[in-house]
């Protein structure tokens, strides 16, 4: 067993009368690349400002490294990177003065820093000058200076909120295989993200929605508690998407009928009917057998069905 590097018990969080985060427990383990997952509001941020000791919690523990937030606020303080969602960089100063700004606040000297950004700069294969202004570096290169300078003092701990919000895809995936370099090297990750398709990277995934917990669990288990069996992927050969879901409606033989791409995906619920229907159509249709996506999950935890 990994030992737990974050505790979380009970957790409520509240602005005024309104309650951010919901009475919420999880834990995190040593090495983990752990996904938080929700709409906008569901808490995600709230839970992360609260577990660095940003935000005071209205009630509940949280410990980290085994010690209580509450009594160790700077130890724990010290011990982290936190990449924030929305401030990351100062945008008016060179990739370089963010740097050494980043070392200063964690009372790194200038041999350290510089020793740590030729590390991490490797790693992302940072190709730019050091004194190109902020502003003008692609968001995917923006994204990625903010991660180094979030973890130049080398903290064992990570909390990445939104990091590749607005990111072309081939840059999240570069994103991605940084992730799971730390994480090799042991360091912890928590993340959250508004993409599905990153979520299958993650260990372990939590699920929120307006401040509570929906489901916790590894891609794979989530999809095998929402669903018993595989979807069914039908594309027509010719003729109109829209005609194909009106007759797959009315011939009764499948739930969770959705557009997909160029094709229809739903899941059978009476293999007669279904039978009946390949027989009439098999000149016009052709399908495919898929599993379940983490979006699929995710719609089906949050409609509560
Ligand atoms: N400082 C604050 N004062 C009042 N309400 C706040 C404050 N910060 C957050 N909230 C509210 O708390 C709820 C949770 O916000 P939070 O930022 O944690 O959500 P989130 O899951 O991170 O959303 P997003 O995906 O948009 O980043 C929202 O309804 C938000 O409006
Ligand atoms: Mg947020």
């Amino acid at each position: 067993m990994r030992t737990s590097i974050i505790e979380v018990k009970n957790l409520n969080v509240s602005f005024g009368n309104f309650k951010a985060v919901d009475d919420i427990s999880f834990s995190v383990k040593q090495g983990e690349i752990f996904g938080f997952l929700g709409a906008n509001g569901a808490g995600k941020t709230t839970t992360i400002r609260t577990i660095c000791g940003i935000l005071n919690p209205a009630s509940g523990q949280i410990y980290v490294y085994g010690k209580d937030i509450s009594k160790n606020t700077s130890l724990i303080k010290n011990n982290i990177g936190y990449m924030s969602q929305k401030f990351t960089l100062y945008k008016d100063l060179s990739v370089k003065e963010n740097i050494e700004l980043a070392g200063t606040l964690y009372n790194m000297d200038k041999k350290r820093i510089k020793e740590e950004t030729q590390t991490l700069f490797n790693l992302i294969n940072f190709n730019e000058s050091e004194n190109t202004i902020v502003n003008n570096l692609p968001i995917g290169v923006k994204q990625m200076v903010a991660l180094c300078a979030a973890v130049l003092h080398n903290p064992d701990l990570i909390f990445l909120d939104e990091p590749t919000a607005g990111v072309a895809p081939q840059i999240r995936a570069k994103f991605w295989q940084l992730i799971k370099i730390f994480a090799q090297k042991g360091k912890t990750i928590f993340i959250t993200t508004h993409y599905m398709d990153e979520a299958e990277y993650a260990d372990r995934i939590v699920l929120m929605q307006t401040g509570k917990i929906i489901a916790i669990g590894t891609p794979k288990e989530l999809k095998e508690q929402f669903f018993k069996t595989n979807f069914y992927k039908i594309t027509p050969k010719y003729g109109n998407l829209v005609l194909l879901k009106e007759k797959i409606q009315l011939s009764n033989f499948a739930d969770n009928i959705n557009y997909y791409g160029n094709s229809i995906k739903l899941i059978l619920n009476n293999d007669k009917k279904w039978q009946q229907f390949l027989k009439e159509e098999k000149n016009s249709i052709a399908y495919q057998i898929v599993s379940p996506s983490l979006e699929d999950v995710f719609l089906k935890a949050v409609s509560g069905k």
